[in-house]
Order: C-alpha cells, then structure tokens, then sequence
C-alpha cells in the first residue's frame, strides 16, 4: 500500500495537495475562470497521489519527468518533438497545472499528462527506483528568503532521490537565471558521485532544438527578453549512482 501523504483539514478544498515536507507553500495561483477544460491530461494529487504506473499508459519505453512545468510550454513541445516518450509535468500550482492540461489536450497528442503535487515528495514515493529516462527542472524558483531555503528543490538530499528513480544513463536537465541557486545546484549536483555533468550532452539537446531539453519555457522566453544571463546543465547519472545488483 502507498503510504499516506501527511493529512490536511477537513474541508480543504479539493486543489490543496500537501505541498511541503514543512508546511504548505503559498504557490501562485492563476485564479479558475472555468475557462480551462483539461480532461483526463490533468490529476489532482491530493492526499494520495496515483503511483507513476497508475499514470503511464502501457507501451512506453521512455518516462520523463518535468518539476515545476509551470504553463507547460516544454511538456507540450516534448510531446511534440519526441512522441514516443511520455512526458509527466508535476506542478504544485493547480491553476498552471490546470492551463497546461487544457493546451495538451487542445494539442491532440497523448503521450503527456500533469499531476498537481509535490515533485520532491512524488519522485520519492511514488515512482519505482530505475523508472525515468530523465527529469528536467527549469527555473525552479529560489526562494531567496533565508526561511525559505529548505523548499528549494536541489538542496543536499536531491542527487540520492534523482539517482534513485533515473535508470543507468539517464540524465537531470536544469536551466536557471539565478547565480546563486546555480551555484547551489553545481555544488550539490556536480560534486555528488552519483552524477557528472556532462557538457557535451547540454551541447547535443541544445543541438537538437526545442523540446529535447532545456526549451522552450515560458521563463526561459521572459528571462532572454530581459537580457539574463541562463545557465544549463546536464548531470548524468553515474556509475556510481547505477551500482550493480
Ligand atoms: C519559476 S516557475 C518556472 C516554470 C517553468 N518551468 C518555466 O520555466 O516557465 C517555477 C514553477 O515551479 C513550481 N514549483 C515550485 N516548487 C515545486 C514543487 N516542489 N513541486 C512542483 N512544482 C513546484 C511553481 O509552482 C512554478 O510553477
């Protein structure tokens, strides 16, 4: 059995995942206007999110995962550009989790799916250990607060919970305009054994263009417009991080 996800009030409304491990975040949330019609490429976690099996239709070699997809503008290119993977944004803003299902199923393709939840807690609890050809954040936010650093989501117990759930060779995509934070990320992610970053892997999806990796986002157009400075980085998982059985 799934272990249960830790209980909220009675009467919370139905798009209030458990959003942290600490307390619930106050995401932004685009307010419903009833505009969105998302179907079955939308699931509201909750409680008690569905495992990844439960998500992924039957037929699927290749799962990739999307922490934090926001307006979903790289689920809905990946599907496009590679229709024979599966493509499951989690997103803890039900209203952006909302809008991005809506495009998806506008787009016709059904190799993708959003899930409103926690992508730290999902990736821990329920997808099976080897499951992920790849996981991609772009854009994570920092949350600059000293309070608020333990919610970011490369801290100091990420590389074993991506090592994980990626099978032997896969790869963690990350693109972010923050200096710090990417300081932080190459720290965690780029000392830790379980992973090496691999810089001709960030040029060969870049090469590839969009939805392979690292774009289009929808930050990642506001941040080029604003003349930023966007960092990118592959991390493969290592030999180390696949050790044999
Ligand atoms: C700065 S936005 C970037 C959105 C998108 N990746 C892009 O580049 O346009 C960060 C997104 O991550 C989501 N987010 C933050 N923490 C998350 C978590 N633990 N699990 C899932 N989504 C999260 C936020 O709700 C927000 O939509």
């Amino acid at each position: 059995m799934l272990p249960p996800r830790m209980s909220e009030p009675e009467g919370s409304p139905v798009f209030n995942p458990r959003m942290h491990q600490g307390g619930k975040l106050s995401f932004r949330s685009r307010v419903q206007d009833g505009a969105d019609d998302p179907g079955e490429f939308l699931v509201l976690g909750g409680k008690n999110p569905p495992p990844l099996d439960q998500l992924v239709p039957r037929g699927f070699a290749d799962v990739e995962i999307e922490i934090g997809p926001g307006k979903g503008a790289f689920v809905l290119a990946a599907t496009a550009a590679k229709p024979d993977t599966f493509l499951l944004g989690i997103e803890a803003a039900p209203g952006y989790a909302s809008l991005a299902a809506t495009k998806l199923r506008q787009s016709g393709r059904r190799n993708g799916l959003f899930l409103v939840d926690n992508g730290k807690l999902y990736l821990e609890d329920r997808v099976p250990a080897g499951a992920l050809a790849a996981v991609h954040v772009y854009y994570p936010d920092p949350w600059p607060k000293r309070r608020h650093k333990g919610r970011r989501f490369f801290t100091d117990d990420v590389p074993a919970v991506l090592a994980r759930v990626l099978r032997p060779g896969g790869c963690c995509y990350v693109a972010t305009d923050n200096a710090a934070y990417a300081g932080q990320i190459v720290r965690v992610l780029g000392a830790s054994s379980l992973f090496v970053r691999e810089e001709a892997e960030e040029a060969r999806v870049a090469a590839l263009g969009e939805g392979h990796a690292f774009s289009p986002t929808n930050f990642e157009r506001k941040y080029r417009e604003e003349g930023r400075v966007l960092r990118r980085y592959a991390f493969r998982k290592s030999a180390a991080g696949s050790p044999a059985r």
